[in-house]
Protein backbone atom coordinates (compact mmCIF):
# COMPACT_ATOMS: atom_id res chain seq x y z
CA UNK A 1 0.00 0.00 0.00
CA UNK A 2 2.85 2.34 1.22
CA UNK A 3 4.66 1.63 -2.32
CA UNK A 4 1.90 3.42 -3.93
CA UNK A 5 2.48 6.71 -2.25
CA UNK A 6 5.21 9.17 -4.32
CA UNK A 7 6.66 10.67 -1.19
CA UNK A 8 6.29 8.73 2.02
CA UNK A 9 6.99 10.37 5.47
CA UNK A 10 7.87 7.90 8.46
CA UNK A 11 7.65 7.65 12.30
CA UNK A 12 9.79 4.79 14.05
CA UNK A 13 9.56 5.64 17.54
CA UNK A 14 12.24 3.75 19.66
CA UNK A 15 14.56 3.68 16.91
CA UNK A 16 18.15 3.54 19.12
CA UNK A 17 18.25 0.15 18.62
CA UNK A 18 16.64 -3.33 17.82
CA UNK A 19 14.47 -3.65 15.86
CA UNK A 20 13.51 0.04 15.60
CA UNK A 21 17.05 0.87 14.13
CA UNK A 22 16.46 -1.91 11.69
CA UNK A 23 13.61 -0.22 10.24
CA UNK A 24 15.32 2.95 9.56
CA UNK A 25 18.16 1.10 8.23
CA UNK A 26 15.45 -0.45 5.83
CA UNK A 27 13.37 2.93 5.31
CA UNK A 28 16.85 3.96 4.43
CA UNK A 29 16.82 2.01 1.15
CA UNK A 30 13.68 3.15 0.05
CA UNK A 31 14.25 6.22 -2.46
CA UNK A 32 10.00 6.76 -2.13
CA UNK A 33 10.43 7.13 1.63
CA UNK A 34 11.45 11.15 2.11
CA UNK A 35 11.31 11.39 5.72
CA UNK A 36 11.70 9.53 8.04
CA UNK A 37 11.49 10.88 11.88
CA UNK A 38 12.65 8.52 14.80
CA UNK A 39 12.70 8.74 18.21
CA UNK A 40 15.12 7.44 21.37
CA UNK A 41 15.47 7.79 24.87
CA UNK A 42 19.19 7.99 25.96
CA UNK A 43 21.95 9.25 23.40
CA UNK A 44 24.24 6.46 25.02
CA UNK A 45 22.43 3.63 23.08
CA UNK A 46 21.56 5.92 20.30
CA UNK A 47 24.84 6.46 19.04
CA UNK A 48 24.19 4.17 15.46
CA UNK A 49 21.12 6.08 14.91
CA UNK A 50 22.76 9.77 15.50
CA UNK A 51 25.59 8.70 13.13
CA UNK A 52 23.09 7.52 10.43
CA UNK A 53 21.36 10.39 10.67
CA UNK A 54 24.65 12.56 10.35
CA UNK A 55 25.16 10.66 7.12
CA UNK A 56 21.56 11.23 5.82
CA UNK A 57 21.57 14.57 5.19
CA UNK A 58 18.15 15.81 5.99
CA UNK A 59 16.49 12.50 5.41
CA UNK A 60 16.47 11.29 9.57
CA UNK A 61 15.66 13.59 12.13
CA UNK A 62 16.55 12.12 15.71
CA UNK A 63 14.02 13.87 18.21
CA UNK A 64 14.17 12.42 21.98
CA UNK A 65 11.52 11.19 23.15
CA UNK A 66 10.67 9.50 26.35
CA UNK A 67 7.69 7.58 26.23
CA UNK A 68 6.48 7.68 29.81
CA UNK A 69 6.42 11.65 29.37
CA UNK A 70 3.53 12.57 27.98
CA UNK A 71 5.06 15.72 27.27
CA UNK A 72 7.91 14.41 25.10
CA UNK A 73 5.29 13.01 22.54
CA UNK A 74 3.58 15.98 22.29
CA UNK A 75 6.95 18.19 21.50
CA UNK A 76 7.66 15.58 19.16
CA UNK A 77 4.63 15.39 16.95
CA UNK A 78 4.92 19.38 16.68
CA UNK A 79 7.80 19.06 15.22
CA UNK A 80 7.12 16.50 12.83
CA UNK A 81 4.42 18.94 12.17
CA UNK A 82 6.11 21.93 11.84
CA UNK A 83 7.87 19.41 8.44
CA UNK A 84 5.24 17.75 7.20
CA UNK A 85 1.68 17.82 6.81
CA UNK A 86 0.54 14.00 7.02
CA UNK A 87 2.31 10.49 8.24
CA UNK A 88 2.15 7.87 5.83
CA UNK A 89 3.28 5.24 8.61
CA UNK A 90 4.51 5.01 12.29
CA UNK A 91 5.62 1.84 14.08
CA UNK A 92 5.62 1.92 17.76
CA UNK A 93 8.86 -0.17 18.26
CA UNK A 94 9.31 0.82 22.11
CA UNK A 95 9.25 -1.96 24.56
CA UNK A 96 10.93 -3.03 28.29
CA UNK A 97 10.87 -6.46 29.00
CA UNK A 98 13.99 -6.63 31.56
CA UNK A 99 16.43 -3.86 32.90
CA UNK A 100 18.42 -3.23 36.20
CA UNK A 101 15.42 -2.68 38.04
CA UNK A 102 12.82 -5.41 36.35
CA UNK A 103 13.52 -9.37 36.03
CA UNK A 104 10.36 -10.31 34.22
CA UNK A 105 8.46 -12.67 36.98
CA UNK A 106 8.33 -16.24 36.95
CA UNK A 107 5.97 -16.54 40.02
CA UNK A 108 3.55 -14.46 41.81
CA UNK A 109 6.07 -13.94 44.96
CA UNK A 110 8.04 -11.87 42.02
CA UNK A 111 5.32 -9.65 41.24
CA UNK A 112 6.27 -6.05 42.64
CA UNK A 113 3.68 -3.55 41.82
CA UNK A 114 5.96 -0.32 40.51
CA UNK A 115 7.67 -2.59 38.27
CA UNK A 116 4.11 -3.41 37.00
CA UNK A 117 3.24 -0.34 36.59
CA UNK A 118 6.33 0.72 34.72
CA UNK A 119 6.35 -2.40 32.54
CA UNK A 120 2.81 -0.75 31.43
CA UNK A 121 3.95 2.51 31.07
CA UNK A 122 6.34 1.53 28.43
CA UNK A 123 4.74 -1.17 26.81
CA UNK A 124 1.22 -0.10 26.75
CA UNK A 125 0.21 3.38 27.64
CA UNK A 126 2.85 4.81 25.37
CA UNK A 127 1.82 3.70 22.54
CA UNK A 128 -2.35 4.81 23.22
CA UNK A 129 -0.69 8.07 23.91
CA UNK A 130 1.06 8.12 20.88
CA UNK A 131 -2.42 6.92 18.88
CA UNK A 132 -3.98 10.19 20.51
CA UNK A 133 -1.13 12.41 19.41
CA UNK A 134 -0.61 11.09 16.26
CA UNK A 135 -4.40 11.80 14.76
CA UNK A 136 -3.99 15.23 13.18
CA UNK A 137 -0.93 13.63 10.85
CA UNK A 138 -3.39 10.70 9.99
CA UNK A 139 -6.35 12.39 9.22
CA UNK A 140 -5.42 13.23 5.87
CA UNK A 141 -6.39 12.09 2.32
CA UNK A 142 -3.76 9.65 1.96
CA UNK A 143 -3.74 6.44 3.37
CA UNK A 144 -1.17 5.80 6.59
CA UNK A 145 -0.48 2.59 9.07
CA UNK A 146 -0.13 2.79 12.29
CA UNK A 147 1.33 -0.55 13.50
CA UNK A 148 3.02 -1.62 17.09
CA UNK A 149 5.41 -4.09 17.91
CA UNK A 150 3.34 -6.12 20.15
CA UNK A 151 4.45 -10.10 21.42
CA UNK A 152 3.01 -13.54 21.02
CA UNK A 153 3.17 -13.70 24.48
CA UNK A 154 0.47 -10.90 25.23
CA UNK A 155 -1.81 -12.99 23.45
CA UNK A 156 -4.19 -14.18 26.41
CA UNK A 157 -5.96 -17.17 24.77
CA UNK A 158 -2.33 -18.56 23.22
CA UNK A 159 -1.08 -18.84 27.36
CA UNK A 160 0.13 -21.75 27.86
CA UNK A 161 3.67 -21.57 29.54
CA UNK A 162 2.68 -18.83 32.15
CA UNK A 163 5.10 -16.37 34.09
CA UNK A 164 6.61 -12.83 32.65
CA UNK A 165 3.25 -11.28 34.32
CA UNK A 166 4.08 -7.95 33.45
CA UNK A 167 5.55 -8.56 30.00
CA UNK A 168 2.56 -10.61 29.32
CA UNK A 169 -0.16 -8.43 30.57
CA UNK A 170 1.15 -5.02 29.68
CA UNK A 171 1.61 -6.18 25.84
CA UNK A 172 -1.98 -7.67 26.17
CA UNK A 173 -3.31 -4.01 27.28
CA UNK A 174 -1.01 -2.58 24.04
CA UNK A 175 -3.36 -4.71 22.31
CA UNK A 176 -6.47 -3.42 23.98
CA UNK A 177 -5.37 -0.27 23.05
CA UNK A 178 -4.93 -0.98 19.44
CA UNK A 179 -8.04 -2.69 19.20
CA UNK A 180 -9.96 0.41 20.77
CA UNK A 181 -7.72 2.91 18.67
CA UNK A 182 -8.69 1.09 15.06
CA UNK A 183 -12.58 1.74 16.43
CA UNK A 184 -12.23 5.23 16.71
CA UNK A 185 -9.67 5.59 14.05
CA UNK A 186 -12.33 4.10 11.65
CA UNK A 187 -14.45 7.46 12.09
CA UNK A 188 -11.76 9.53 12.96
CA UNK A 189 -8.62 8.94 10.54
CA UNK A 190 -10.49 6.51 8.12
CA UNK A 191 -7.80 5.78 6.20
CA UNK A 192 -5.41 4.67 8.57
CA UNK A 193 -4.89 1.02 9.46
CA UNK A 194 -3.93 -0.31 12.95
CA UNK A 195 -2.13 -3.43 13.53
CA UNK A 196 -0.31 -4.67 16.69
CA UNK A 197 2.45 -7.28 14.79
CA UNK A 198 4.60 -10.36 16.64
CA UNK A 199 8.29 -10.12 15.64
CA UNK A 200 9.23 -13.52 16.22
CA UNK A 201 12.63 -13.77 18.54
CA UNK A 202 14.71 -11.84 17.56
CA UNK A 203 18.54 -10.94 18.15
CA UNK A 204 18.16 -7.92 20.54
CA UNK A 205 19.09 -6.98 24.19
CA UNK A 206 15.71 -7.59 24.96
CA UNK A 207 15.68 -11.22 24.20
CA UNK A 208 19.65 -11.48 24.96
CA UNK A 209 18.99 -12.97 28.12
CA UNK A 210 16.66 -15.55 27.31
CA UNK A 211 18.08 -16.70 24.23
CA UNK A 212 19.46 -19.85 25.56
CA UNK A 213 16.65 -22.03 24.91
CA UNK A 214 15.84 -21.03 21.18
CA UNK A 215 16.92 -23.19 18.28
CA UNK A 216 18.85 -20.90 15.81
CA UNK A 217 16.52 -20.89 13.43
CA UNK A 218 13.80 -19.58 16.02
CA UNK A 219 15.81 -16.38 16.77
CA UNK A 220 15.62 -14.01 13.81
CA UNK A 221 18.16 -11.57 13.07
CA UNK A 222 16.74 -7.79 13.46
CA UNK A 223 17.75 -7.62 9.55
CA UNK A 224 15.62 -10.56 8.81
CA UNK A 225 12.47 -9.20 11.53
CA UNK A 226 12.33 -6.39 9.73
CA UNK A 227 12.17 -7.39 6.49
CA UNK A 228 9.44 -10.21 7.23
CA UNK A 229 7.24 -7.14 9.02
CA UNK A 230 7.41 -5.19 5.96
CA UNK A 231 6.34 -7.67 4.08
CA UNK A 232 3.21 -7.53 5.90
CA UNK A 233 2.84 -4.31 6.77
CA UNK A 234 2.46 -3.80 2.65
CA UNK A 235 -0.01 -6.55 2.25
CA UNK A 236 -1.98 -4.78 4.37
CA UNK A 237 -5.40 -3.26 3.55
CA UNK A 238 -7.91 -1.28 5.30
CA UNK A 239 -10.13 -4.25 6.75
CA UNK A 240 -6.72 -5.62 8.43
CA UNK A 241 -7.28 -2.30 11.12
CA UNK A 242 -7.38 -3.93 14.48
CA UNK A 243 -6.04 -6.70 14.15
CA UNK A 244 -2.82 -8.90 15.63
CA UNK A 245 -0.95 -10.44 12.74
CA UNK A 246 2.54 -12.87 13.27
CA UNK A 247 6.28 -12.23 11.57
CA UNK A 248 4.64 -14.68 8.68
CA UNK A 249 1.24 -12.55 7.91
CA UNK A 250 -0.88 -15.07 9.85
CA UNK A 251 -3.44 -13.68 12.17
CA UNK A 252 -3.25 -14.42 16.15
CA UNK A 253 -5.84 -15.13 18.36
CA UNK A 254 -5.98 -12.42 21.25
N1 LIG B 1 13.42 -9.14 20.53
C1 LIG B 1 12.43 -10.01 20.61
O1 LIG B 1 12.66 -11.26 20.60
C2 LIG B 1 11.00 -9.55 20.71
C3 LIG B 1 10.00 -10.54 20.71
C4 LIG B 1 8.67 -10.12 20.79
C5 LIG B 1 8.38 -8.77 20.85
N2 LIG B 1 9.39 -7.83 20.87
C6 LIG B 1 9.03 -6.43 20.96
O2 LIG B 1 9.66 -5.71 19.92
C7 LIG B 1 9.82 -4.34 20.31
C8 LIG B 1 11.26 -3.92 20.03
O3 LIG B 1 12.10 -4.68 20.91
P1 LIG B 1 13.63 -4.98 20.61
O4 LIG B 1 13.78 -6.44 20.67
O5 LIG B 1 14.09 -4.20 19.42
O6 LIG B 1 14.27 -4.41 21.95
P2 LIG B 1 15.39 -3.30 22.24
O7 LIG B 1 16.54 -3.50 21.33
O8 LIG B 1 15.61 -3.36 23.71
O9 LIG B 1 14.65 -1.94 21.85
C9 LIG B 1 13.69 -1.40 22.69
C10 LIG B 1 13.52 0.06 22.38
O10 LIG B 1 12.59 0.63 23.31
C11 LIG B 1 13.15 1.84 23.79
N3 LIG B 1 12.61 2.22 25.09
C12 LIG B 1 12.52 1.47 26.22
N4 LIG B 1 11.98 2.21 27.22
C13 LIG B 1 11.69 3.43 26.69
C14 LIG B 1 11.11 4.62 27.19
N5 LIG B 1 10.73 4.74 28.49
N6 LIG B 1 10.96 5.69 26.37
C15 LIG B 1 11.36 5.60 25.08
N7 LIG B 1 11.94 4.51 24.54
C16 LIG B 1 12.10 3.45 25.33
C17 LIG B 1 14.63 1.56 23.87
O11 LIG B 1 15.34 2.75 24.00
P3 LIG B 1 16.77 2.82 24.81
O12 LIG B 1 17.82 2.48 23.82
O13 LIG B 1 16.82 4.23 25.29
O14 LIG B 1 16.69 1.83 25.93
C18 LIG B 1 14.83 0.85 22.53
O15 LIG B 1 14.89 1.78 21.48
C19 LIG B 1 9.42 -4.29 21.78
O16 LIG B 1 8.10 -3.83 21.89
C20 LIG B 1 9.48 -5.74 22.22
O17 LIG B 1 8.61 -6.00 23.32
C21 LIG B 1 10.69 -8.21 20.79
Amino acid sequence: MLSEIKQANVLIVGASQGIGLGFVRSLLQQEHIQHIFTTYRNPDTAKQLLDLASQSGDRVKCLQVDITEESNIAAAIKQIQESVKQLHLAIYCVGVLHDQNLTPEKSLRQINGSNLIYSFQVNSIGAVLLAKHLMPLFNKSEPSIFASISAKVGSISDNRLGGWYGYRASKAALNMFLKTTAIEYSRRCPKTIVVALHPGTTDTQLSQPFQKNVPLDKLFSVEHTVTLLSQVISNLSLKDSGEFFSWDGTKLPW
